[in-house]
């Protein structure tokens, strides 16, 4: 169905990537633009996190963009992610994504990925790396963010980019984390590798 709050959240998310400026965030822009007015989103089944969510969403501080993300709440397809059958059991129990654009999804495109991530409060995501230039922007919450050697706390409207390769790790704080993530380069998900991980904490009992 057609959906206007859809409609919003994909020219925002257009806006944020064309400001990247590299190539492919300009060609991940222009598809994403290209998808406004169309007859792509079906409603979802309810994620089961909308609450807290919605917290995360409207943390103070947060981008413009994190209410959109809520507004368009009812038509986005978490539990998406083509990782997910990669992802350890932790980091499978904290994190969900919803893919927007992609070989499989919505907005068809066989080299480029756009999405929505989400982490729970608190949790941690565990050093993981795969083939795909990968760019984040975080709309909402924030995370102590490993990326290579640089380890810093990151916050709304903070773009971090992952070349090929590069482990990464986020420790997501009090109000979660809800970020825009793309993919671009060899977008394939049998290199997505969960890596050793001396800063991960223990598990639980
Ligand atoms: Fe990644």
């Amino acid at each position: 169905m057609r959906n206007a709050d859809m409609d919003a959240l994909l020219a925002a998310l257009a806006g944020i990537f064309a400001g990247e400026g590299r190539e492919a965030a300009l060609r991940s822009a222009a598809l994403l633009r290209g998808a406004m007015g169309g007859d792509l989103w079906a409603a979802q089944p309810n994620c089961g996190f909308e609450a807290e969510l919605f917290a995360t969403a409207s943390a103070p501080g947060a981008h413009p963009a994190a209410a959109l993300v809520a507004a368009a709440q009812p038509c986005l397809p978490w539990g998406t992610n083509p990782a997910d059958g990669k992802l350890s059991a932790e980091a499978a129990a904290a994190t969900a994504s919803a893919t927007l654009l992609g070989p499989g999804d919505p907005i068809r495109c066989e080299d480029l990925l756009v999405g929505l991530f989400w982490q729970r409060p608190g949790s941690y995501y565990a050093l993981h790396n795969h083939d795909a230039d990968e760019t984040y922007v975080i709309l909402a919450g924030g995370a102590v963010w490993r990326a290579g050697a640089d380890k810093r706390r990151r916050g709304p409207g903070e773009m971090i980019h992952h070349p090929s390769g590069m482990p990464h790790a986020f420790q997501a704080g009090p109000q979660g984390l809800l970020a825009a993530w793309r993919w671009s380069g060899d977008v394939n998900f049998q290199s997505y590798t969960m890596l050793p991980d001396p800063e991960a904490p223990p598990e639980a009992p």
